[in-house]
């Protein structure tokens, strides 16, 4: 079975769509975190690339008179929630293997713990990846949100990930039957 490439994920209008809103730069950005983090952890560098690539897919537009209400977003946001399940829908229907959909679908809703009650989230290393990815690439009042990356560098910067994934695959299938 062929693998689904970020390549494929990215160019869906369903991501095109909501990434546009938390940022398309952050989402790339968070993706190459998650890549050398993953390396240095251990963990599937493809399912790690995939769950940062679309770990902010959920999130709502909290404009109140053209700007962020940060506040609002604050006290009424469930993006990871909503973020899980978009992916895990989109995964599905490009063909992902729904145990990979799943473990990206978990990631992604575990991200963050603002919207939880207090208390210590136990996470998996993929889902810690992902948090750290993305905290890696965050700037102070939500500004990663905003940063700017034109469509065609974008698609390269993903093109070239997804060249990465594939050699760490085929050098951990060599590893296997080493
Ligand atoms: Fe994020």
């Amino acid at each position: 079975m062929r693998r689904v490439t970020l390549t494929d994920i990215f160019l869906h209008p369903i991501t095109q769509k909501y990434l546009k809103r938390s940022g398309v730069a952050h989402a790339i950005a968070t993706a190459y975190h998650a890549y050398r983090l993953a390396l240095q952890y251990g963990v599937n560098v493809d399912l790690a690339t995939k769950a940062a690539l679309l770990h902010d897919i959920g999130h709502y537009e909290w404009y109140s008179n053209g700007t962020w209400d940060y506040e609002t977003y604050k006290q009424n946001d469930i993006h990871a929630i909503k973020g899980a399940e978009r992916a895990h829908k989109l995964l599905i229907r490009l063909g992902e293997h729904p145990q990979h959909a799943k473990e990206i679908a978990l990631a992604i809703l575990l991200h963050t713990d603002s919207y939880l009650p207090e208390g210590e989230l136990k996470r998996k290393p993929l889902q810690t990846i992902v948090k750290l990815a993305d905290e890696a690439d965050e700037e102070p009042g939500g500004k990663h949100h905003y940063r700017q990356i034109d469509d065609e560098l974008a698609l390269k910067k993903i093109q070239q990930l997804d060249r990465m994934v594939e050699q760490q695959l085929q050098r951990h299938a060599l590893d296997q039957i080493s």
